[in-house]
Order: C-alpha cells, then sequence, then structure tokens
C-alpha cells in the first residue's frame, strides 16, 4: 500500500518531459513475441507495473525480454512456443488480452485468463472473441480462461470492429498479420497508439494500410522478424500535466509530446480559460484565473480521451459556472467522483452523465484511488485544494504514471510518499 500526502495551494511551474505511450507499449511489446527470428529492440518504454507483467508473462511462454538501460526492452521470441499464459500474471491487466491474437497467430492455440484492469466498466472481452471466431478460430471460456485454437493459420476476412474498440482493434490486427489472405477492418480505432503498432508491424515485415483511419487493411504474410522502434510520448501523461498546471493556476511546458495528439484536449483547456502555446513536440499551458466552465464528451480518437475525464472534472470542479461532462466510452468512469466530493467539490451524477457546479475552494480530505485516471483526478485536485489532501492506494496510479509525484515535485508541488498505510497523517 502506498501513499500520496499532498499540500494545496503551490502553483505548478517549470517543464517536464513525458514518457512513452503505456497503452502503444503494451500493445508493441506483444506484438514482438510475433518475431520468429531476430531481435526487436523497443525504446521509450515506461517502466509501469503492466509493462512488467506482459514481460515475465512473454518469457513464461518462451522469450528472452531484457531491460538494457531505463526505457529500451530487447525482445527476442523465436522460441516463443508455450500457448498457456501464467493465469495469476495474465489476470491483473487488461492488455494480455492482446496474447490471444499473438498465440492464435504465431501458435494457432492459446489460453489466457480472462483480463482485469481498471473497474470502470463491465470492460468483456466479445468483440474480440467474436473477431477471432470470424477469422476462424474456435474460441471459449472456461475456469476463468479463454481457450482458442485454430487448425492452420487464421483465415483473413472483412470484419467490424463494434464501438471503434481499441483493444479490439489492437488484438485483430496483431492476429490478421500472420493469416491467410487479407483482413480488413470497418470502424477501426483511429488512436495514435494504432498508428505506433502498425508502424511496428510494418518494421517487422507485416503489411498494415490505413492504421488511423477507420479502416485498415492487413495483408497476412509467412513470417515476421524483429524490429527497432521508439514508443510514441504518453498523450495521456501530457494532457495530466497539462491539466495540473491549469488547475494549480501556474505555467507547465510539456516536453517530448506530439501536440497534434492532443488537439481535442487543448481546445477543451483554452475553452476553460488557458493559454496554450506549442511547437513540434512541447506545449505550454498558462492559466492566470478561475478556469470557466465547458462541456466535454468523451469519444473514441480524436475526440476527447475518456483516459483524461476524471482529471478534466477535477478542473471543472473550481470552475465559474456549471460544466456537463458526458462519459460515452465506459459506463462506470465517474467512481472517483465521490472522493472529490469529500474535498467539496459539486458533482452530480446521472448515468452517464455528470454536471459539475464549480466552487471556488476545494479543502484537503483523505481520499482512495480507485483506478489510474481517477486516482490521478484526486492528486489533481489535492494540488488545488487548501491543505493536505492524503491519496490512499497510490500503487493504483503507478499503473499509468511513473514517479507521478517526483515529476509533479519537480515542478513545485509538495508531495510525499509514504509505502505503508499511516493513519496519523492528518
Ligand atoms: N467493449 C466491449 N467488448 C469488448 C471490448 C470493448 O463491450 O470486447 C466496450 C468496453 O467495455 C468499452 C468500449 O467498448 O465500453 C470501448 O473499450 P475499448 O476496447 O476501446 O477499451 P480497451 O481496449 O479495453 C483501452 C485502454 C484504456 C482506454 C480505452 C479507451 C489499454 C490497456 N487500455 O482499453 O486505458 O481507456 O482503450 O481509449 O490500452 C487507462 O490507460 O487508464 C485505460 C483504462
Amino acid at each position: 500500500m502506498a501513499q500520496l500526502a499532498i499540500e494545496g495551494g503551490h502553483p505548478l511551474r517549470g517543464e517536464v518531459a513525458v514518457a512513452g505511450s503505456k497503452n502503444s507499449a503494451l500493445a508493441i511489446l506483444v506484438a514482438a513475441g510475433l518475431a520468429q527470428e531476430g531481435v526487436s529492440v523497443l525504446d521509450n518504454v515506461p517502466r509501469y507495473t503492466d509493462i512488467q507483467d506482459l514481460c515475465q508473462i512473454l518469457r513464461e511462454l518462451g522469450a528472452v525480454v531484457e531491460w538494457q538501460h531505463h526505457s529500451r526492452l530487447v525482445v527476442e521470441a523465436e522460441h516463443l512456443d508455450r500457448w498457456r499464459a501464467p493465469y495469476a500474471l495474465a489476470r491483473k491487466l487488461r492488455g494480455s488480452t492482446y496474447l490471444l491474437g499473438l498465440l492464435l497467430a504465431r501458435l494457432g492455440k492459446a489460453e489466457v485468463a480472462f483480463p482485469g484492469g481498471c473497474p470502470i466498466g463491465s470492460r468483456p472481452i466479445d468483440f474480440h472473441v467474436r473477431g477471432f471466431q470470424d477469422l476462424g478460430a474456435r474460441v471459449g471460456l472456461e475456469h476463468g480462461s479463454i481457450f482458442g485454437e485454430v487448425s492452420g493459420r487464421l483465415k483473413g476476412r472483412r470484419l467490424y470492429v463494434e464501438r471503434a474498440s481499441f483493444g479490439t482493434t489492437v488484438n485483430l490486427m496483431i492476429a490478421a498479420t500472420l493469416a491467410e489472405g487479407t483482413t480488413v477492418l470497418e470502424n477501426a480505432a483511429m488512436e495514435p497508439e494504432v498508428v505506433d503498432l502498425a508502424n511496428f508491424l510494418n518494421a517487422m515485415g507485416a503489411r498494415v494500410r490505413g492504421a488511423g483511419t477507420g479502416l485498415v487493411r492487413i495483408e497476412g504474410v509467412d513470417r515476421l522478424h524483429g524490429a527497432h522502434h521508439e514508443i510514441i510520448p504518453d498523450r495521456l501523461e501530457a494532457g495530466t500535466y497539462l491539466m495540473a498546471g491549469a488547475i494549480t493556476r501556474g505555467e507547465v511546458v510539456v516536453r517530448q509530446v506530439i501536440p497534434e495528439h492532443l488537439r481535442t484536449v487543448l481546445l477543451k483547456l483554452e475553452q476553460a480559460g488557458a493559454t496554450v502555446v506549442e511547437d513540434q513536440d512541447w506545449v505550454r499551458l498558462t492559466m492566470d484565473r478561475r478556469p470557466q466552465a465547458v462541456d466535454v464528451q468523451t469519444l473514441p480518437y480524436p475526440g476527447f480521451p475518456t483516459d483524461l475525464q476524471p482529471q478534466m472534472v477535477a478542473l471543472l470542479s473550481l470552475a465559474e459556472g456549471v460544466s456537463v461532462v458526458q462519459e460515452t466510452v465506459f459506463e462506470n468512469r465517474f467512481g472517483y467522483t465521490h472522493d472529490l466530493a469529500r474535498l467539496g467539490a459539486h458533482i452530480q451524477i446521472d448515468r452517464e452523465t455528470a454536471i459539475v457546479r464549480g466552487t471556488d475552494r476545494l479543502t484537503g480530505a483523505p481520499v482512495e484511488a480507485g483506478d489510474i485516471r481517477g486516482g490521478a483526478a484526486l492528486v489533481l485536485a489535492g494540488l488545488a485544494a487548501e491543505g493536505w489532501t492524503v491519496v490512499d492506494r497510490a500503487e493504483v496510479i503507478d499503473r499509468g504514471y511513473h514517479a507521478l509525484e517526483r515529476k509533479l515535485n519537480a515542478l513545485g508541488a509538495v508531495i510525499t510518499r509514504r509505502e505503508e498505510a499511516a493513519h496519523a497523517l492528518l
């Protein structure tokens, strides 16, 4: 158990660099397992627990996976020959679902635990399963694991991706690279992380076209080899620091980002009253007054990302006026608002809508992180609240942010981490 104790009221000022994208790295790490020959060198890989768990799973499947320095992973998958992913590890993270695509494509057989991940909705995997079945696999669930089998190779065909699901698009892309014939994904997710995966797959010898549009075409090939790739910057981490700058009415420069990936977010921050200046790989946000209310609707990319909705709500809880925030991607992503209310936020939830009545003052309180982004939102609110906020279960936040408090402290925040539950902090 870890705790973050935050003394609020310090405007953030300075520069911060973001790490590589978690959701891109999870997909690309699994895709590296497709290489029957050669070594993959992955740069800018963030060292989160989910990534470490996935590395361990790949090792247990027969791959050699090693960190070369802080953010470089080297993967050699020639001897990946086991199709049963270790249950206890695979059930912990959502990204383990991609092992189904990898193992079906590479070995024709797979057993992977029903995945875990943040508690933000029911998060079924029916779209993935239906996709594999359409590609010719037999797939079923027994005793908490998904079993899949295919005689010969998967067979490419035209598929429709329900709700432009990110994970389904990734999984079917991974599976289709080694299929017989061509697979066309209609209504594919258009996230930058999908494009990043496609670039890596193509560097491995795959033939993927159209990634980043709603129509992705994958021509199956017989073999893939290792490749060198640098993971794109994490737009969600970047967005979180920009919002931290905004909520504390400070000035923050976020470096090593692709501003284009944050277009909708920057627009909403400007509508809320921030001044945003950007160049090729940095964004500067300045906020010198109380934010204005804005309405936000989360949508698949290029819409406003669901993974920044909680942080945005934290900001809007201090706005002048009433904001209406609609969450259309996950059905249960307002859990953290219960804890924001402890700090004095006025938020009313009606199914997929949060009505946020801005207040001019939050006051610190003990709260608990339930999921990565909800936890980050509580940290942001704590930065702006009067007095001390203590966020329990901070290890949940660590799944998506590396040393969050170190980066925020470098910007002028006052946050201390305690590794054991302490009762006398306040
Ligand atoms: N869905 C189904 N069935 C499926 C798959 C998805 O009903 O088989 C539903 C989901 O329950 C959700 C919607 O479709 O309501 C969209 O889900 P999607 O598949 O796009 O999300 P995901 O692949 O499970 C990834 C990220 C999430 C991020 C979403 C949306 C990973 C490991 N996770 O999840 O990241 O919120 O895409 O962009 O890449 C996070 O980083 O904090 C996080 C939760």
